[in-house]
């Protein structure tokens, strides 16, 4: 099984980022995590961020038939991009949104995903902790997918 993990915009700059709310790890460390952890599984984990919307719409749309899921914090483009929720939709890999933050806790506008409704579902609120539960969560679902089928 081949999962990407998918970062949007400033997670690059986590470590130093808003500390308060982000924590202190760097993405490499908590990127790190998610591979060993997908490893324990018997799981490929690969990761890329960008803050590009088009580069990650990009990327989403070639992982099409070259992963089986993805893990995504769309980061500050989950409130705003259409673009980003299109890719999601036109190539039909199960997806998982995260969020370090409980967004539902912060400002207003960061209430409302566009991208979570073309998602499996959602894990939000929990620091690092939320990429390995998304994993978690994504390679179950894909299991009882499987087993479905
Ligand atoms: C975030 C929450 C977003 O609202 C914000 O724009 C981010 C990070 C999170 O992981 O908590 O960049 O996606």
């Amino acid at each position: 099984m081949k999962i990407l993990v998918i970062n949007g915009p400033n997670l690059g700059l986590l470590g130093t980022r808003e500390p308060g709310v982000y924590g202190a790890m760097t993405l490499a460390e908590m990127m790190g995590q998610v591979v060993t952890h997908g490893r324990e599984m018997g799981v490929e984990v690969e990761w890329f961020q960008s803050d590009l919307e088009g580069e990650l719409v990009s990327r989403i749309g070639a992982s099409r038939e070259k992963v089986d899921g993805i893990v995504i914090n769309p980061a500050a483009y989950t409130h705003t991009s259409v673009a980003l929720r299109d890719a999601i939709q036109a190539v039909s890999i199960p997806c998982v949104e995260v969020h370090l933050s409980n967004i539902h806790a912060r400002e207003s506008f960061r209430h409302t995903s566009l991208t979570a409704a073309v998602c499996v579902g959602q894990i939000l609120g929990f620091g690092p902790m939320s990429y390995l539960l998304g994993l978690d969560a994504l390679v179950n679902y894909l299991n009882k997918k499987k087993e479905l089928s």
